[in-house]
């Protein structure tokens, strides 16, 4: 076998989208003449119900052994109450720090054919193509100490923004080189001006700019750069930043493109890689056949570029996605004139398409 890969379909909307994914990902294996070995294992809410664990043994040891994993989603509001520590969540997180998924990738590229569909004006956001790269594995989500104590009648809440300077220099140069390979401009994004840890991230981010003389670094506080990507989104390439401020600008950053539908990540380390939609479980529409499966198929695509080496058919992906997105539409993204699919239709959409391409 070429490559290992597990499948992780969890909740909500996850089983549908991942469902359209694979079919992707078959027609472009084949297409590549590798061959795939496929296993699937249960994660979240889903695997709480089976086993009492949101994240099992079993399925952590399966994601050790795989090449790379192909991901849903998880949660929902039928485990919304549990204790933190076996909420689905908690799963996702003690697998990104199990599997050392320290830098977290998620493109925001906004498709022309739906930019209407963003709540900023088109002229705004046209044209946008930014990369966000995101510290997943430390920080204020992982920091020590934490946690909720007593003291002196009243209640403490504690998490801590802790980084070491090798864990700021990994994510950082990895930035570098995404920014390399793309306009080669990386933005830094901190709060240099109030925190301690963020004069260390500009220090270490700083020191490393010498090593990279083709790629421009500049630095922006994050509340500077949370008005910027809304003000003037294109004037961004690849961003830079530790894992909470990552995980909201990215969300503003989605909101660009019009839908969170269409929108892949990559989570990667040094031995391990996941791929995943970043939209989540929406447990809302879970089960109709009516979530965009689009962002799943561009997952795919990055796992052919990251995991394979292959950045042609990751680019064969986009261009599928855009011939496809010419005349159908999932309910997120639909617009007059267009024909409405549902998420098992534009599976089968896409998966025609690459498998038309020439
Ligand atoms: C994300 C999500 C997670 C995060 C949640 C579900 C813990 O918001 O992947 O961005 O905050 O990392
Ligand atoms: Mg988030």
């Amino acid at each position: 076998m070429d490559a290992n890969i597990l499948v992780i379909a969890g909740d909500g909307v996850g089983p549908e989208v991942t469902a359209q994914g694979l079919k992707a990902l078959k027609v472009l294996a084949k297409r590549e003449r590798m061959r795939l070995a496929l296993d699937e294992a249960p994660m979240g809410g889903a695997a709480y119900d089976l086993t009492g664990s949101p994240l099992p043994d079993a399925t952590l040891a399966k994601a050790r052994a795989a090449t790379a994993i192909l991901f849903g989603a998880v949660g929902g509001p039928k485990w919304e109450k549990l204790p933190f520590a076996v909420r689905p969540e908690a799963g996702l997180l003690k697998l990104r720090r199990a599997l050392e998924l320290y830098a977290n990738l998620r493109p925001a590229k906004v498709f022309d054919a739906v930019a209407d569909a963003s709540t900023l004006k088109r002229e705004v956001v046209a044209g946008t193509d930014i990369m966000v790269v995101r510290e997943l594995t430390g920080g204020l989500y992982f920091g020590e100490p934490r946690g909720i104590r007593d003291e002196g009648g009243r209640r403490i809440g504690v998490n801590t923004m802790v980084y070491d300077d090798l864990e700021i220099e990994r994510i950082v140069r990895m930035g570098f080189k995404i920014a390399a390979g793309r306009r080669k401009r990386l933005l830094s994004v901190e709060k240099a001006n109030a925190l301690e840890v963020s004069q260390l991230w500009r220090e270490v981010a700083t020191g490393l700019a010498g090593e990279y003389p083709d790629v421009a670094l500049t630095h922006m506080y994050v509340d500077n750069a949370a008005m910027q990507l809304v003000r003037a989104p294109r004037q961004i390439d690849t961003l830079v930043t530790e894992n909470l401020f990552g995980d909201i600008l990215s969300d503003e950053a989605a909101m660009l493109t019009g839908s969170i539908g269409l929108l892949p990540s990559a989570s990667l380390g040094e031995r391990h890689a996941l791929y995943e939609p970043i939209h989540g479980s929406a447990p809302d529409i879970a089960g109709r056949d009516l979530a965009n499966p689009l962002a799943t198929i561009l997952s795919v695509g990055m796992m052919f570029r990251y995991t394979f080496g292959k950045p042609a058919v990751d680019e064969r992906v986009h261009r599928a996605v855009t011939g496809v997105l010419e005349r159908y539409r999932t309910a997120d993204i639909m617009s007059a004139g267009k024909t409405q699919v549902g998420c098992a239709e534009m599976g089968d959409l896409l998966a025609a398409a690459l498998e038309a391409q020439p």
